[in-house]
């Protein structure tokens, strides 16, 4: 039986994953095997212990999970995000998830801001590579508080990490009776990892004939997915380019309340979060939009090995857009529980 370690986390991370564990225990009363353990790391326990999270907690997730779910990590009494960076960097890193999957699914032509596009335009995903990049902590300081202050900051780009995930593209877009990918980055500026990345996907596009394999410069994607979204069926990108255009993603698909996604390393535990944050503001006061959430764990019980909870959850959803009955933050009054009930209720 598949086992997953809950980190509700901070803010509107835990009124959110109250919402998912309530849809996760409707699933499992319909007779799909689940078994969960919840974890209170976060701001709270960090303030009053200094534990972010240990090493051999990463270990006992890894041997002893098939996923970790986390709601969101982040607080305002962490200025300098130590623990968010333990815990979420740590997990990503340590458990080497090197796909970073967010799908870009507009469930509803209401909820797009750009004028008259439907869900068949606006129907792709992206994959972003999680290990690597600007992300992975190479750089530093020299003469810091100085005048003569320097900051370093170094993209790291592994031809094994380029390939790989370059590769899992391909073969979500093989898998899925998809015809195109296209990889975007900053190749005409920042020639070294550039040419890595171009060289590999061509390469590896060679091996897959009947996948149409295109570019854009990171900038023109931004303007491309506005203009005409519907050229689109799988992005790869890197680790930063694929952090920006993914809120971009989220907002032409009706905003971070409906984002899901899944950090992957194919065969090992896997880790799945909404890509919002913990939007302290909201936090504790029923108005956190939980669809995110709820959509994330259909993400986890397809990599759990339940491929229909991803299109059954996003169907409920649709209903509830069409029944006008919807949170707070896409134009409705649903409280963040009454939203969880709602679709719990529809199971
Ligand atoms: P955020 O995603 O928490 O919030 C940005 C704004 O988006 C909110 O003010 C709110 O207006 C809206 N929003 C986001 N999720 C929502 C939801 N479920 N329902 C309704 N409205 C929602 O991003 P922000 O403000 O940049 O970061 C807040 C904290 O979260 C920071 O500490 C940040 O580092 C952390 N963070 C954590 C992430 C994670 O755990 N994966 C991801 C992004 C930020
Ligand atoms: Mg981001």
């Amino acid at each position: 039986m598949p086992r997953i370690a809950i980190i509700p986390g901070d803010g509107i991370g835990v009124d959110v994953t109250r919402e998912a564990v309530k849809v996760l225990a409707a699933i499992r009363a319909k007779g799909v095997p689940l078994d969960w353990d919840e974890f209170d790391y976060g701001a709270d326990k960090y303030l009053a212990t200094g534990i972010t999270l240990p090493d051999q907690q990463i270990a006992e997730f890894r041997d002893r999970y098939d996923a970790v779910y986390i709601g969101a990590v982040g607080d305002p009494r962490v200025p300098d995000m130590k623990h968010a960076a333990d815990i979420l960097l740590g997990l990503r890193f340590k458990l080497d998830l090197y796909i970073n999957y967010r799908p870009c699914h507009l469930l509803d032509a209401s909820l797009c801001p750009l004028k008259d596009k439907t869900p068949a335009d606006v129907n792709f995903v992206v994959f972003r590579e999680n290990t690597e990049g600007m992300y992975a902590g190479v750089g530093g300081h020299l003469k810091k508080g100085t005048p003569d202050e320097v900051a370093l900051q170094t993209s790291v780009n592994t031809r094994k990490g380029v390939e790989r995930i370059i590769r899992h593209a391909f073969e979500y877009a093989r898998t899925n009776k998809l015809t195109k990918v296209c990889m975007s980055d900053k190749s005409n500026a920042m020639r070294f990892e550039g040419d890595l990345w171009q060289r590999t996907f061509y390469e590896v596009a060679k091996e897959y004939p009947n996948i149409e394999a295109s570019h854009w410069y990171i900038d023109a994607l931004l303007m491309q997915m506005v203009k005409r979204p519907e050229q689109f069926q799988v992005i790869v990108t890197s680790n930063m380019f694929g952090d920006i255009v993914t809120d971009m993603g989220a907002q032409i698909c009706g905003g971070l309340g409906l984002a899901a996604s899944g950090n992957i390393h194919p065969g090992r535990t896997s880790l799945f979060e909404p890509v919002h944050g913990s939007a302290p503001k909201y936090a504790g006061q029923n108005v956190a939009n939980p669809l995110a959430a709820i959509l994330t764990v259909g993400i986890m019980l397809e990599y759990l090995g339940y491929p229909d909870w991803t299109s059954r959850l996003e169907g409920i959803v649709k209903e509830m857009i069409q029944a006008g009955s919807v949170p707070r933050d896409m134009g409705g009054k649903l409280g963040t529980a009454e939203t969880g009930d709602w679709v719990a209720g529809k199971i």
